[in-house]
């Protein structure tokens, strides 16, 4: 047996157990897709804030751009607003809070934004009509409805945990893949039944604690960006793992060139989780405005209306170049990376995970 003939591979019909973690935020690609799951890995869409529309467009790309399995990701819970809205004095408070950036930018405040209503139901039919070969999620389980009717399309159903409680309900909804999603990773903590702050484990840790009582296949995610990583993570008991911030630094990604930029310079060294940026935790680059709001998060409005103050603090601050009000999302793992194409990232991590495993140096 290779090192790769594992059964999460097995289930998701690829060839070698590595996926390409989905971005939400606009930040993925049909191009970085296609190009991780045409190598033999499986490239993943993050289409939490699309429309329905655009997903049935986006589905349609990667189609034509790939016959391989390709997974895409939505988030089950996407509203933390009581009725989707806040009240005008917890508005104002954010207000106050925000004012000082806005008038360092030179902008103004925006109106407080209307009630968000959950776009998960609207985009999940589009899963069950268009039927990726893989259907991850994040913050939670679909419904045991939305989970039947994946198995009867034969859609591939993967879930995350954050820690072994998450990994044992997601065991026993039936969920075909675990993700054990530790806290180096990139992006937002996606914990579903106690806090993401309470629920800040290690991938290597998690993935032990989850082997111990789980027994639904494992992808290690969070910290994991060459062949030592998918190696240690395999010697773990890992079936796969999933790789998100190295694959952000490729050409390939939606990221811009001075989010790439970032990723690959010193400031990399310094991670913070913040629920600044989006009022859910999440981690990215250390920034002035992630320093300065770290002990204000009262202040902040659930997610997603704090967005509303962040993307227009972040397009003033692109336009202006003043890249420490912005958080550039990514993990902990940065600093170690070195490629900026997909597939030679791809190519590094199987041949550096065979050499592995084949006792040579590596
Ligand atoms: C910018 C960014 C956005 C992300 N968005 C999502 C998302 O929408 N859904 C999801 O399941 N995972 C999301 N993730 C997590 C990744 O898919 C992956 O699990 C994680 O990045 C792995 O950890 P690493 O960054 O240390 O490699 C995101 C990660 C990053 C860096």
């Amino acid at each position: 047996m290779m090192w790769y003939q594992t059964k999460a591979a097995q289930i998701l019909g690829i060839k070698y157990p590595i996926l390409q973690g989905p971005f939400g935020g606009n930040l993925s690609s049909v191009e970085l897709v296609s190009t991780v799951s045409n190598a033999g890995g499986l490239g993943g869409y993050g289409a939490y804030t699309l429309s329905p529309q655009e997903i049935i467009e986006v589905d349609k790309q990667i189609k034509a751009a790939t016959n391989k399995p390709y997974n895409i990701n939505l988030w089950v819970s996407d509203n933390d607003a009581v009725n989707g809205t806040v009240s005008d004095e917890q508005f104002k408070q954010a207000e106050e809070l925000f004012r000082p950036y806005f008038d360092e930018l030179g902008i103004t405040l925006p109106e407080k934004p209307g009630v968000f209503t959950s776009r998960f139901e609207n985009q999940v039919e589009v899963i069950l009509h268009q039927r990726p070969p893989v259907f991850s999620f994040m913050f939670g389980i679909p419904s045991a409805d939305i989970l039947e009717q994946c198995r009867r399309l034969g859609i591939v159903t993967v879930g995350a945990a954050t820690t072994l409680d998450e990994a044992i309900v997601l065991e026993s909804a039936g969920i075909d893949l675990i993700i054990a999603s530790g806290f180096e990773a990139g992006g937002h903590r996606p914990s579903f039944l106690t806090s993401a702050e309470s629920s800040t484990i290690g991938t290597f840790v998690l993935l032990q604690l989850i082997k111990e009582k789980v027994k639904t296949p494992v992808i290690a995610a969070g910290g994991i960006a060459n062949g030592k990583g998918v190696a240690a993570a395999l010697a773990l008991g890992a079936d796969a793992v999933q790789i998100g911030t190295a694959f952000l630094a490729t050409d390939e990604s939606n990221a811009t060139n001075v989010h790439r930029q970032m990723l690959f310079s010193d400031a990399a060294k310094y991670t913070t989780l913040s629920r600044a940026f989006s009022g859910r935790l999440g981690r990215g680059i250390t920034s002035r405005i992630a320093k300065d709001l770290l002990h204000k998060e009262n202040g902040l409005l659930p997610f997603p209306l704090q967005t509303q103050f962040m993307s227009h603090i972040r397009k003033a601050a692109i336009g202006q170049e003043k890249w420490d009000m912005i958080l550039f999302w990514g993990g902990q793992i940065a600093p170690v990376l070195k490629h900026t194409k997909a597939a030679e990232l791809m190519k590094a991590v199987i041949e550096e995970t065979t050499a592995y495993f084949d006792h040579l140096k590596v």
